[in-house]
């Protein structure tokens, strides 16, 4: 393992009964890097996720995370050691305010009894903490109405707000403007780009716009392994990722 890598995984393998997904998949990711995971539908995108957040179990291999081995660690404990994906905020209190919801996130994270509600306003540190990540994704406008009133587009955004929150050194996302216009996406994206230096982002895209737009680097899964890794220039010019995903 180097120490130069915030991700890296050697030798994974994943199946589902007879199903390889994919086998001896070696994977590095370098710290402060934007990078996206592109690849056919079934390529095994997702399952590479729920490997990472421990969802899943691979049937071989190894996952290290700054240099930690987290393998075989519990979703709670790779939380803890700096990896944050996406809330479903759809599925999560939608009576509850951004406000009230990044509270609560932080509370959680700072291990201090956030889950009685009454009243927020003595969670001092962490209601302006709260203010700060909402201005940062520009729903300072918003941060007092019902989440189920916003906007998808404005849902999406605070998930990813939730998961940030969190102050992960690595933040997976797996589609996070999947059902968004492309408007939308962008303006998602950007918010990305203003983030810390210490947070490196993972993400899933079928959005090859967003994904040449906004990745330092590109990973290219298709058939059961990583058939290029790259800028994006480097991939859009790589005649094997043409002919079996960029089709043309
Ligand atoms: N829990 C599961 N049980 C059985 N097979 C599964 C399971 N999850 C995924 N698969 C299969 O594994 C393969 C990879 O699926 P995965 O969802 O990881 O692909 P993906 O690249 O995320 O696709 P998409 O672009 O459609 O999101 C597919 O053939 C899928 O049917
Ligand atoms: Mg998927």
């Amino acid at each position: 393992m180097s120490e130069a890598l915030i991700l890296e995984t050697k030798g994974l393998a994943m199946a589902f009964g007879g199903l390889k997904v994919f086998s001896g998949l070696d994977f590095a990711m370098r710290p402060g890097e934007r990078h996206a995971v592109i690849g056919p539908n079934g390529a095994g995108k997702s399952t590479f996720v729920g490997l990472l957040t421990g969802l899943l179990q691979p049937t071989a291999g190894t996952v290290w995370l700054n240099g930690q081995d987290i393998t075989r660690a519990t979703p709670a404990q790779r939380v803890a050691a700096g990896l944050a994906r996406t809330f479903q905020i759809n599925t999560l209190f939608p009576s509850l305010c951004p406000l009230e919801a990044l509270v609560l996130a932080l509370c959680q994270r700072d291990h201090v009894a956030g889950l009685s509600l009454s009243p927020v306003v003595r969670r001092g540190p962490q209601l302006d903490e709260a203010q700060d990540v909402l201005a940062l994704f520009g729903l300072s406008d918003f941060a007092t109405l019902p989440t189920r009133e916003l906007a998808y587009g404005q849902q999406r955004v605070l998930e990813v707000a939730l998961a940030y929150a969190l102050r992960p050194t690595l933040l997976l996302l797996d589609e996070p403007a999947a059902g968004l216009t492309t408007a939308q996406g962008h303006a998602l994206f950007e918010h990305l780009t203003t983030l810390s230096q210490g947070t490196s982002v993972l993400f899933i895209e079928h959005d090859m716009g967003l994904v040449f737009r906004y990745a330092d680097r590109v990973s290219v899964l298709a058939s059961g392994s990583l058939i290029a890794q790259g800028t994006p220039a480097e991939i859009r010019a790589h005649e094997g990722v043409r002919s079996a995903y960029l089709g043309h």
